[in-house]
């Protein structure tokens, strides 16, 4: 363990007892923590509530699922309210404005943890990979307790005990690691749902990305790890995985026995209970014909393609470094579409890198018109400090972005709008996924495609299929009926 101060005697006889055995030492401080989260509950005549927020992305959301299982197993009572004993936030750097996010918030949980002596403050993911923002952390927020990266989940529970008994900030971050360890506690959001990872971070180095840096090298689970975890899932009650990475289609490479990510896929569907089968993310460079054709003949992958094509200008896609031009990437949609005419695609694109020309713009612009994307993430370039794209000539100026940006999104709406037209007046199967936000007597649905339907249903319904009438469209969901 990294920055040790002034180790308190409790704290030095625990860490003196602990197995050797990742498992067992795991189990063990998890022991350690539930044994002082008792005794803070008989001294404080209360339950100790536990706050996860998590940023960014589904790998993320998936992490901050292992956090709570153990938080929960340490007795911790979980809370929506950042009121709480233990809160942790699990963060993101791909853009500059989740890390301000962040930092905007700790200031108010400064203010919370004066008036709660029992509050530790717990920082981890993607951010703190990065030193200078460790170091910011260090100077600016000292009230912090503890700092851990991405590489660190799996040994969640002995930083815990370390946050409890410490009056120190506790910094513990691996900067790279091959190691995968399988077997923690999670709690899962949704009963009817899970994210499994199937690989952990990225070779790809787009010229603009950060992730490659902060979540390490690209490393693949073992097939029988995986299938092993879904099978829990599906007999726990799971319906619908989504197989997570950075980019899926190269899962496999690294492995002993070398496997694809299509054959992963048709030894997913063989397994009795799961209905749906999602992943995300595709890289088009590494999208295979044996994936098409395995979605052809799928039951259970869903008609959903999530394929991101950054830009539309093949100059630009050379300098971020992404191992396809414009014309591959039509072709491939192309292919996509005559052996999956009911897909649905959706991608992210990237405006203002730098360089980024009006003629350029044009490219993607004509792109999008081109594919027609049923939903498109569109993000304003955010310059990554340590990325080659940081210090490359020509940064597009801010105005400039932000009316690429605005013409971008007009027509990116304009067009899934068109396209979400095409099913209305259609019975479809839908997995119902939670009660109407903003209406108690109608329940949210999810279409194989991801589209969303509302439509009046119980409660009950929550992580069945039904056949739902999907009445009308508008513009990103539908209302529909449920058909008997
Ligand atoms: N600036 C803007 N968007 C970015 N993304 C990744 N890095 C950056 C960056 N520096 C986007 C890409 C990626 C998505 C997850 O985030 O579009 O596909
Ligand atoms: Fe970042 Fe590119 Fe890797 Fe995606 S494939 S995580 S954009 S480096």
């Amino acid at each position: 363990m990294s920055k040790k101060r002034k180790i308190n005697p409790v704290l030095e006889a625990i860490m003196a007892a602990a197995p050797v055995e990742d498992a067992a030492r795991q189990e063990y401080f998890i022991d350690v923590a539930h044994k002082e989260v008792l005794r803070l509950k008989e001294t404080l005549q209360r339950d100790l509530t536990c706050c996860v927020n998590t940023f960014g992305c589904q790998m993320n959301a998936r992490d901050s699922e292992k956090i709570l299982g153990v938080l929960e197993k340490a007795g911790y009572v979980p809370s929506e309210d950042e009121h709480a004993d233990f809160v942790i936030y699990n963060t993101c750097t791909v853009r500059e404005n989740a890390c301000n996010r962040v930092y905007g918030r700790l200031g108010y949980l400064s203010t919370l943890k004066k008036k709660n002596a029992a509050m530790k403050i717990a920082l981890c993911g993607c951010m703190m990979q990065e030193e200078h923002v460790r170091e910011k952390i260090h100077q600016s927020y000292p009230f912090v307790d503890l700092v851990f990266g991405t590489h660190n989940i799996y040994q969640f529970s002995e930083l815990l005990v370390m946050a409890l008994f410490c009056d120190y900030q506790v910094v513990e971050v691996i900067e790279g690691s091959d190691k995968i360890v399988e077997e923690l506690p999670i709690v899962r959001k949704y009963a009817y749902k899970s994210g499994v990872n199937i690989t952990f971070g990225c070779n790809n180095f787009c010229s603009y990305c950060i992730v490659p840096y902060v979540r390490g090298r690209e490393k693949s689970r073992e097939p029988k790890d995986i299938l092993r975890e879904i099978e829990t899932l599906a007999a726990d009650g799971v319906v619908e995985v989504m197989l997570l990475g950075q980019n899926v289609n190269s899962y496999g490479k690294g492995l002993k026995d070398p496997i694809t990510f299509a054959q992963l896929l048709q030894e997913v569907e063989k397994i009795d209970g799961i209905e749906r089968i999602r992943f995300m993310t595709s890289h088009p460079k590494d999208l295979s014909d044996e994936l098409i054709e395995v979605m052809a003949n799928s039951k259970k992958i869903c008609r959903h393609l999530h394929l991101p094509v950054q830009s539309g200008s093949s100059r630009i896609l050379k300098i971020m470094n992404r191992h396809y031009d414009r014309e591959h990437y039509l072709n491939l949609v192309n292919k996509i579409r005559e052996k999956l005419p009911d897909v649905a695609l959706t991608t992210d694109i990237i405006v203002g890198f730098p360089g980024e020309t009006e003629e350029d713009f044009l490219e993607t612009l004509s792109l999008v018109k081109e594919v027609e994307y049923d939903s498109a993430f569109t993000f304003i370039y955010s310059k990554r400090s340590g990325t080659p794209a940081a210090t490359m000539p020509d940064q597009v100026p801010e105005d400039v972005v932000k009316d690429r940006f605005d013409r971008l999104l007009k027509a990116v709406q304009e067009i899934s709008e068109k396209k979400a037209n095409v099913l209305e007046g259609q019975d479809v199967t839908v997995l119902v996924e939670s009660v109407n936000e903003q209406d108690p007597n109608l329940v949210t649905g999810r279409l194989s495609n991801n589209s969303i339907v509302h439509f009046p249903g119980e409660k009950t319904l929550i992580g069945k299929f039904v056949t739902v009438h999907l009445d009308t469209c508008k513009g990103f969901y539908y209302l529909g009926t449920k058909v008997n």
